[in-house]
């Protein structure tokens, strides 16, 4: 079964989430916020997903900077940093210019060799998307950035996975999905792509059916792994 098109999630999958609390703890003037920046990112993170999950259940969609900013305000509050506004505002900054995980160009340039084309499927806006594919230097290697914006719902919706058969005009079988999201691949997989689940954490496997094709630590075995299909 020969696959045509490799696509990403974005947020976890090629760019690192808690590269934006890392740098800014790093930062002069953050002392206060070298402890703590760990469990702030994980609880931001968490939250802006559930966000997500919610907004698409109740049918109220706002944009995913809307809720990354409303479960950074609901994480700051959590750990004590409600009001540091110009920390909130370098936290935000450093959302639009995430590090790619450092396998990320490599990866996706072997992939553009052996002739496949590759996309990012993901809850983020246009502009972050735009964003942090320019901060990292990677447009060129990319066939397209799919926003779910194009259909207005957020991930797991299943209306979002058909937009990658309709851009690459092609059967779900022949898509390669790739994503550190569990739930993300459990979705894409009962659509019928090929899943690899990037599973850098070490976390348990989701139970919500449709295990993923492959399990990986890093993004540098996908290449092989797609030509092998
Ligand atoms: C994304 C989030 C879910 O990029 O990581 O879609």
């Amino acid at each position: 079964m020969k696959i045509t098109a490799c696509v990403f999630d974005a947020y976890g999958t090629l760019f690192d989430v808690n590269a934006a609390a890392r740098a800014a703890a790093a930062e002069p003037g953050n002392a206060h916020f070298a402890d703590i920046w760990e469990p702030l990112a994980r609880d931001w993170r968490a939250k802006q997903l559930e966000y997500s999950w919610l907004r698409a259940i109740t049918a109220e969609h706002r944009d995913f900077w809307r809720v990354t900013k409303d479960a950074l305000d609901w994480a700051m509050e959590a750990h004590g940093l409600a009001g540091e506004e110009d920390l909130r505002d370098r936290l935000l900054a450093l959302y639009w210019k995430l590090e790619p995980y450092p396998e990320v160009p490599e990866m996706l340039r072997a992939l553009r060799e052996a002739g496949l084309q590759t996309a990012i499927l993901s809850n983020g806006s246009p502009e972050m998307l735009d964003a942090a594919v320019h901060s990292a230097g990677i447009e060129a290697l990319l066939d397209d950035v799919i926003s779910v914006e194009r259909v207005g719902v957020f991930k797991p919706a299943r209306q979002v996975y058909d937009l990658v058969t309709t851009r690459f005009d092609c059967a779900p079988y022949e898509v390669l999905f790739v994503s550190s999201n569990g739930w993300d691949i459990s979705a894409a997989a009962g659509h019928g792509f090929v899943t690899a689940w990037v599973n850098r954490a070490g976390a348990p496997m989701e139970r919500l059916g449709h295990p993923p094709n492959k399990q990986l630590s890093d993004l540098a075995e996908i290449p092989a792994m797609a030509a092998a299909l």
